[in-house]
């Protein structure tokens, strides 16, 4: 069926024979159980590919050892980026917010507000609690000052079922909803929740 071509003036000097079927040039001397490779020459496209990738290979080598570039180690370029938003968040001064409780009637409207959607399933409309401690009486399980108030709000409880809120309230709006439990201290609930914590001194 083929013919046996002993060019020698192809690429790779190699003999090859044409299949006088289709005209394939086939390599010569490969041949496995009569099946024959086509001597084709690899496209252009896969060709630069291979070539592409070689330069890539030696430039990425260069720049991981020999210019040691931090873009190419993860933790590096991380800290970069961390250091680079850090520098972009304003430095916090506490003169710009302070934890105290608010008098005003705006804050504590809106105080209200927050009290009534958020925190009244578990301590009750009228401050008696339920799940949640009572804000009515003279016992605290964290402590008796805005500050103390302040940090269980934004941190929670989270074991004992108390949520943070540091995510979905802003400083302004704990102070003000906390702000509001305190107008909610020494009314009587209607169902007051037995006292939890220690006896304080009230001193709001
Ligand atoms: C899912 C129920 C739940 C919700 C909602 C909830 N709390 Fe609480 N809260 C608790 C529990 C339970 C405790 C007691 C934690 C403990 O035993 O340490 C608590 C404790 C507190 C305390 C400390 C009381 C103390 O005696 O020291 C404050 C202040 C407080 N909550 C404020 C809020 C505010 C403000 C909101 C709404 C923004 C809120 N809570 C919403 C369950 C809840």
């Amino acid at each position: 069926m083929s013919t046996l071509n002993e060019n020698s003036n192809n690429k790779q000097g190699e003999n090859y024979e044409i299949d006088t079927l289709t005209n394939d040039r086939l390599i010569a001397d490969h041949d496995y159980d009569g099946i024959k490779e086509l001597d084709n020459d690899l496209p252009p496209w896969w060709k630069w590919l291979f070539y592409i990738c070689i330069a890539f290979g030696i430039i990425y080598l260069v720049r991981l050892f020999v210019m040691d570039s931090d873009d190419l180690y993860q933790d590096r370029e991380f800290n970069k980026a961390m250091a680079e938003a850090a520098s972009m968040v304003p430095a916090r001064s506490n003169a710009e917010f302070e934890i105290k409780i608010l008098t005003d009637s705006e804050s504590i409207k809106r105080g209200k507000e927050t009290y009534d959607k958020i925190c009244q399933v578990c301590h009750l409309m009228d401050g008696g609690g339920l799940v949640g401690p009572n804000f009515t009486d003279n016992y605290w399980i964290h402590g008796n000052s805005i500050n103390d108030w302040f940090s269980v709000v934004t941190n929670g409880v989270i074991e004992k079922g108390m949520i943070a809120y540091k995510d979905q309230l802003s400083p302004t709006q704990r102070l003000e909803v906390l702000s509001y439990i305190a107008t909610l201290h020494g009314t009587t609930p209607a169902n007051p929740k037995a006292p939890q914590g220690e006896e304080m001194e009230w001193l709001y």
